[in-house]
């Protein structure tokens, strides 16, 4: 098992994205320490942390689309990958008949987050996180002090993005 614990390297220096993302860790260590417990305890944090998930990427989405990223840029691509995973991997759990089903993809995921999580913090996010403070973006009104870019953004801004 992976254990991601929280570190400032996550925070990424945008208070907002700061606090989700230390929710999102604590969210997935409850998950992870459910691991070994009864399915249903495992499931309910994994649901939670899918909850909390949904809001944490739609957030990072709304800022995206308020300084001038394309819609289908692939930081916003990636999140709707992971998203969609994580909700399929609650279906598999629940069951078609709600009497408990597949849970191999749930723990799987578990330990995959982990390694995902720190990726994505630290190169879409990371970048995301740049180019707010560039454009003095408040996340408060949805404003920016400076001037959005004359071109929509098609890429996330990562190093490592074409
Ligand atoms: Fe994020
Ligand atoms: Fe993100």
């Amino acid at each position: 098992m992976t254990a991601l614990t929280w570190n400032e390297t996550l925070a990424l220096n945008n208070a907002q994205m700061g606090r989700t993302h230390e929710e999102f860790v604590g969210l997935l260590a409850a998950a992870a320490a459910a691991l070994p417990g009864p399915d249903a305890a495992l499931l309910q944090a994994f649901d939670l942390l899918t909850l909390h998930t949904v809001e944490h990427f739609a957030q990072e989405d709304r800022w995206m689309a308020a300084t001038g990223f394309a819609p289908a840029n692939c930081h916003a691509y990636q999140h709707q990958a992971v998203l969609a995973v994580m909700q399929e991997c609650v279906n598999r759990a629940r069951g078609a008949d709600g009497q408990g089903g597949d849970f191999e993809p749930l723990r799987l995921a578990v330990d995959e987050l982990a390694l995902w999580f720190p990726q994505h913090a630290q190169s879409m996010d990371a970048a995301l996180a740049q180019h707010l403070a560039s454009l003095q973006f408040d996340p408060a009104t949805g404003e920016c002090a400076r001037a959005l870019p004359a071109e929509a953004q098609a890429g996330c801004g990562g190093s490592s993005c074409s």
